[in-house]
């Protein structure tokens, strides 16, 4: 099982920012991981939630399991020592993505809190990072 864990307003994709964040609606892109995990032949569970405490158990239940996990936390990235914390304690591999390149953007978003308790980090391909880390857990 591979978590795919998803953060605020991510379930806005589709009409959130589209210059930033294109046109793929938020269901497009559970088709997508839901594809890509079918051809890797492996069982994904795609989540979203605007409730931090809905992530951090959901975290949790992935510590618990040693389940991989592939995570956009949106703007929690960039403050929540909750998130990293409950990231921390992960026994799998941990890939952070971000649909848009942060580094281009406002200085805020330079400084990741989860990156230091990730393995890897994939930002600024669009959606197609999803399917990348996704890739990278099952190589
Ligand atoms: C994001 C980047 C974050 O800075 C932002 O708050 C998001 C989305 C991305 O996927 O590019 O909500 O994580």
């Amino acid at each position: 099982m591979i978590y795919v864990l998803n953060g605020p307003n991510l379930n806005r994709l589709g009409t959130r920012e589209p210059e930033i964040y294109g046109k793929t609606t938020y269901q497009d892109l559970v088709d997508m991981c839901e594809s890509v995990a079918e051809d890797l032949g492996v069982t994904v569970e795609i989540r979203q939630t605007n409730a931090e405490h809905e992530m951090i158990e959901w975290l949790h239940r992935a510590a618990d399991e040693g389940a991989d996990v592939v995570l956009n936390a949106g703007a929690w990235t960039h403050y929540s020592f909750a998130i990293r914390d409950a990231c921390a304690m992960l026994r799998g591999t941990l890939i952070e993505v971000h649909i848009s390149n942060v580094h281009q953007r406002e200085e805020f978003r330079h400084h990741s809190v989860i990156t230091g308790v990730a393995t890897g980090v994939i930002a600024g391909l669009g959606i197609d990072g999803y399917r990348l880390a996704l890739e990278h857990i099952c190589r």
